[in-house]
């Protein structure tokens, strides 16, 4: 924990939620979050997303200090959130394809990789000359980002290579007094990390990591073929956007995916997940849907709560219902993070 970090502990309000981490979001405690952010503290902060640990961008230090928390290799570089088009302009060199997304899905859950600025630390870009910017639309995180007024580094606020927190008890879940600055904004309305398009080769704009915001709708606005990138073997060394790593997401109980529709072979006291309610009762008690009718919105949204609250359940293994092949959308950013968290690994853990 970095020095000022003990010393805005003396400071805090009492004025506390869920866990004694947990902060409400009253005007009072954003403005302490943000005289907390600038005197080097990171805290985290709530997203449309996923909850974020953040710090001053601009701070190298501040940056370190996220990667050492998290236990990020720091080849894997850092999404800066802006609130204003100063701030993005500090820290991106801004084309005319992103300016149309900007206008299309900002605020919003839309990653933009533009070339960088000299005043981004090379800590947040691990080196590169780009740089991943989001303008976040919670209502909290554009509080904050205006009190503050300087753009924030936020990689999602969870061990790396585990569950992203969509809910602020999850960040108290995962780092305890680690990280004892919270700003709670509820449940993350959409539940799934940003989409991530790389705007850095003007003919040919690819999608990095499917969220929200979909490639044909990318394609419509930009009037242009958008594809998804595509792995290779070079990728699993250097991918270009190691958040991408063939198994990442991941709960500690092992975790298998079922073809819809097929009987899993699971075992009596094993977890069984669906994405909408099951229309028989078979299978015992220890069923759980992430839908009532298997709406993708609401998968999202119930997705990483419900793989964190089994993990923590003392199952040997959990089976989720594997998504329908989906050519892209919301539908496919869940397949995409089912098979991720499905992919073993060594697990980081809470
Ligand atoms: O929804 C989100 O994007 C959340 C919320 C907190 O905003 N953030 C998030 O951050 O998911 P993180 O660090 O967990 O994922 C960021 C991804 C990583 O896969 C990283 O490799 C990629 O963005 N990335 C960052 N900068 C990049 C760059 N310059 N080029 C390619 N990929 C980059
Ligand atoms: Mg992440």
């Amino acid at each position: 924990m970095l020095d000022s970090t003990q010393e805005f502990y003396r400071k805090a309000p009492p004025d506390r939620g869920a866990s004694s981490f947990v902060y409400p979001p009253t005007d009072g405690n954003i403005g302490f979050f943000a005289k907390a952010l600038k005197a080097g503290c990171l805290v985290a902060i709530p997203t449309e997303t996923v909850y974020g640990l953040a710090g001053i961008a601009l701070d190298p230090a501040v940056c370190r200090s996220i990667f050492t928390l998290k236990g990020r290799p720091l080849i894997d570089p850092l999404i800066v959130h802006v609130g204003t088009e100063t701030h993005l302009e500090q820290v991106a060199k801004v084309t005319p394809a992103a300016r149309t997304l900007m206008e299309a899905y900002w605020p919003g859950p839309l990653t933009l990789i533009l070339k960088k600025t000299k005043a981004v630390p090379d800590i947040v870009t691990a080196g590169k000359d780009t740089v991943a910017v989001r303008m976040p639309r919670h209502p909290v995180a554009q509080q904050l980002l205006a009190t503050l007024d300087a753009p924030l580094a936020a990689p999602s606020a969870n061990p790396f290579g585990y569950i992203s927190p969509s809910r602020a008890t999850h960040v108290a879940d995962s780092f305890g007094k680690k990280v004892p600055f919270i700003l709670d904004g509820g449940e993350s309305e959409i539940g799934l990390e940003s989409t991530i398009v790389d705007l850095t080769q003007p003919s040919a704009v690819e999608i990095l990591r499917p969220g929200a915001v979909s490639a044909k709708e990318i394609s419509e606005i930009l009037d242009q073929p958008v594809d998804h990138h595509r792995r290779d073997v070079a990728d699993e060394i250097a991918p270009d956007a190691p958040g991408m790593l063939a198994s990442h997401y991941s709960p500690r109980t092992p975790l298998k995916l079922f073809q819809a529709g097929s009987v899993p072979p699971c075992q009596p006291g094993e977890a069984l997940i669906f994405l909408r309610a099951p229309r028989t009762d078979a299978g015992g008690e220890d069923r759980f849907w992430l839908s009532e009718n298997g709406s993708p919105d609401e998968v999202a949204r119930n997705l990483f709560a419900l793989l964190r609250r089994l993990d923590g359940a003392g199952y040997p293994c959990i089976w989720c219902e594997r998504p329908p092949e989906a050519a892209d959308g919301l539908l496919l950013a869940i397949r995409d993070r089912l098979i991720r968290a499905a992919t073993k690994k060594k697990a980081g853990g809470p």
